[in-house]
């Protein structure tokens, strides 16, 4: 089995790296800091894409940001600004758009293949009670609209390809730093969640966005 693992060097995807190369999975990692895939230069991440050679049984996307130009994310929409909500699309909705726009090239055809991406619950439109966060919302709420179409057309090409959009909880990484009253799982704990699910999804379970017990999460 082989697996793409892109931001191996973050809180997450380092932990899914090491539970799959535990599993004697051939893992190829793809970073910003090691392997200059940053997705604010997309000709740079496509270049770096271009390279990799399939099939992968698994391509995870475990890249993304809460804020890019702010310490905390909007409370407010005076808080709002063109600058942050851009970054926080071209991280968190563009950069895993252009992984999955090299799917059908890199994923597995005849057995079955997963490209999974980590979204977030508060990416959720049907589940946004308390409000808040605009730019990291909205850019998730678009990467899971991107996975539901990227899920049809791989369909065609891909018959055993489960292509979806995951909440891995609330982990500790650096991204939840500034959190601490907030109760976490470890990053080791949600690495195995998440590729527990991966594991269990079916063909016709693609396009769907699910939390890390498997349970599908509302759009
Ligand atoms: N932690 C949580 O509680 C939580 C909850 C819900 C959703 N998520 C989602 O899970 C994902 C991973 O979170 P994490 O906790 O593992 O965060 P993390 O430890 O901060 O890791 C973030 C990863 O994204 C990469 N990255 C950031 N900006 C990038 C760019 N411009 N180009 C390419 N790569 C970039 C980082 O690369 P470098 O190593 O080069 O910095 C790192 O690999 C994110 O999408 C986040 O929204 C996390």
């Amino acid at each position: 089995m082989r697996a793409l693992v892109v931001g191996d060097t973050g809180g997450i995807g380092a932990a899914l790296a090491a539970r799959l190369r535990a599993q004697n999975v051939s893992v190829v990692g793809l970073s910003r800091q090691r392997d200059g895939f940053d997705v604010t230069d997309p000709a740079q991440a496509e270049a770096v894409l271009d390279a990799l050679d399939g099939p992968f049984d698994l391509i995870f996307v475990a890249t993304g940001a809460l804020v890019n130009t702010r310490v905390a994310p909007e409370k407010a929409l005076r808080e709002l600004s063109a600058e942050e909500m851009a970054a926080q699309f071209a991280v968190n909705t563009i950069g895993p758009a252009l992984v999955l726009k090299q799917a059908s090239r890199l994923l597995a055809r005849r057995e079955r293949g997963v490209f999974a991406a980590l979204s977030a619950r508060v990416g959720s439109i049907g589940d946004n009670r308390a409000g808040g966060w605009y730019s990291y919302r909205a850019s998730k709420a678009a990467l899971n609209q991107v996975i539901r179409t990227g899920a049809i057309e791989l369909a065609r090409s891909h018959k055993q390809a489960v292509c979806v959009a995951l909440h891995p909880g609330t982990v500790a990484t650096d991204f939840t730093a500034n959190y601490p009253a907030h109760k976490k799982v470890g990053a080791e704990d949600a690495a195995s969640n998440l590729l527990g699910v991966c594991d269990g999804l079916t063909p016709n379970q693609s396009g769907g966005f699910f939390d890390y017990a498997g349970l599908e999460v509302p759009w």
